[in-house]
């Protein structure tokens, strides 16, 4: 193996990420210089290289790719000034001319195996549901539904990932919170939705179904 490439690679590993007043779940994976404050993680969801996350609760099985930002803080818009100067809480200038009450964070949602393309930002306060793709360099300023792949700035709808009838089978299966040797059974049909949907329709109405 190239012994630049491997340095590199170990060099870029040594710029850990930051976590502050977080709660990561042990199988969360974080890349390099990644910032993630008073947020949620949940199992096997990872997030790229160089992603700010703030004041957000992602589900389980997310994937984050490199340089996404989701949430953030927010300024007034229809006071005298946007400025953080002028209501309650710490802020970088060191400086309060006034204590006036203002809601700096905003919570976002995301919900369980959605996957963030690069160089996306989403919003404060936003809520993305499960199982949705947002396309790389997005702009997200709206609420996505379940299996909706949204792209572009504003990011707009694309298409959804399956018909109505799937996407209700795969919402109630709730596969994401199942534990690591049900999900390794259930796993085999991965690759092929329409079975894993017809074993979980059976295992529902109690006949001979593999996920029994
Ligand atoms: C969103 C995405 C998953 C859609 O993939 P797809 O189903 O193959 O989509 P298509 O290429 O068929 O595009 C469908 C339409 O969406 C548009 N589109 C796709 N991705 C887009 C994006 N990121 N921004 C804006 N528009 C986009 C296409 O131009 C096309 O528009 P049209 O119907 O007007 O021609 C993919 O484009 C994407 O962004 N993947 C993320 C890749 C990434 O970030 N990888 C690194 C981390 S893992």
């Amino acid at each position: 193996m190239n012994i630049k490439y491997v340095i590199s690679k170990i060099l870029k590993k040594l710029q850990i990420p930051s976590v502050h007043k977080s709660i990561l779940h042990t199988t969360t994976r974080l890349g390099s210089r990644t910032e993630i404050s008073q947020s949620r993680l949940g199992k096997y969801t990872y997030i790229g290289s160089d992603c700010q996350i703030i004041h957000a609760e992602l589900g389980n099985f997310c994937s984050i790719a490199d340089n996404c930002i989701i949430g953030g803080a927010s300024h007034p818009l229809n006071w005298v000034s946007t400025s953080p100067v002028f209501h309650k809480g710490k802020n970088i200038l060191r400086k309060n001319f006034s204590e006036h009450d203002f809601n700096v964070y905003k919570k976002t949602v995301i919900g369980h195996d959605v996957w963030i393309g690069s160089n996306s930002l989403i919003k404060s306060g936003v809520s993305i549901g499960s199982g949705s793709v947002i396309g790389m360099g997005s702009v997200v300023t709206k609420d996505i539904g379940e299996y909706e792949i949204w792209a572009g700035n504003p990011a707009k709808l694309i298409r959804k990932r399956f018909d109505e009838e799937t996407i209700s089978i795969l919402l109630k299966s709730e596969w994401w919170k199942e534990d690591e040797k049900t999900l390794s059974t259930k796993a085999v049909y991965f690759n092929e939705t329409q079975k894993f949907v017809e074993e979980t329709t059976k295992s529902y109405e109690d006949r001979t179904s593999l996920f029994k």
